[in-house]
């Protein structure tokens, strides 16, 4: 329907809003894309040293993903959206943070605003994929493999205990490119060169 279009318009140019740039600009610090792993996320900006930026950044990139997706779970019954729409708007919200508009389609990788859209659409499916990602990150001290490993598992959890339908595609989805944006983490994983969770960025690099 033309309401559905709209939200899913309307989430994509949500998601297209790359915290990491906006929010480092508007504290006077660096381009996340101009050091570190380069990407616009809150681990990289974790990376300059300030913490405040890395934890604003997570959580509106988190928000811009469960936003819309409670908004429609909550508003969009009159207009014929249900969890399938919320789903859908979520996806494009995740895709306009890897393919910002805004920001000449160069984006993150995805994982807070995933894990927002995880939390809208069902929190229990959120907080057990989140909780995978604590544990990975605890023992291991890597923000990417505790995010590759959630992003194995969020599927499976979403499969096994609720069944198949358009929410388990959409995570689905989301699993697939999250995995497939994290292909340079996966080389320095292997290759032991992946930087460790509050680990700076050497300056210049
Ligand atoms: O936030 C994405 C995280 O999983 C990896 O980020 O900067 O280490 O490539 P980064």
């Amino acid at each position: 329907t033309a309401y559905s279009l709209a939200a899913i318009v309307a989430g994509y140019l949500l998601g297209s809003l790359s915290f990491a740039v906006i929010i480092s600009r508007l504290m006077g610090l660096h381009d996340p894309r101009t050091y570190g792993s380069g990407n616009p996320g809150a681990t990289n900006v974790l990376r300059s040293g300030n913490k405040a930026a890395a934890i604003l950044t997570l959580a509106f990139d988190a928000l811009k993903g469960y936003v819309p997706v409670v908004l429609i779970l909550l508003f969009g019954e009159p207009y014929g959206l249900g969890a399938g729409t919320a789903a859908l708007v979520g996806v494009a919200a995740f895709v306009g943070h890897l393919w910002p508009v805004f920001f000449k389609f160069e984006g993150g990788k995805g994982v807070a605003t995933a894990a927002g859209v995880l939390l809208g659409i069902n929190p229990w499916l959120g907080l057990a994929t989140l909780l995978t990602w604590v544990i990975i990150a605890v023992f291991f001290r890597y923000s990417s493999l505790a995010s590759i490993t959630a992003a194995v598992f969020a599927p499976f959890y979403q499969l096994l205990i609720w069944g198949a339908g358009p929410v388990a595609g959409a995570v689905l989805l989301m699993s697939l490119l999250l995995i497939w944006r994290h292909s340079a983490n996966i080389r320095k994983l292997v290759a032991g060169t992946e930087s460790r969770i509050g680990q700076k960025a050497a300056p210049g690099a």
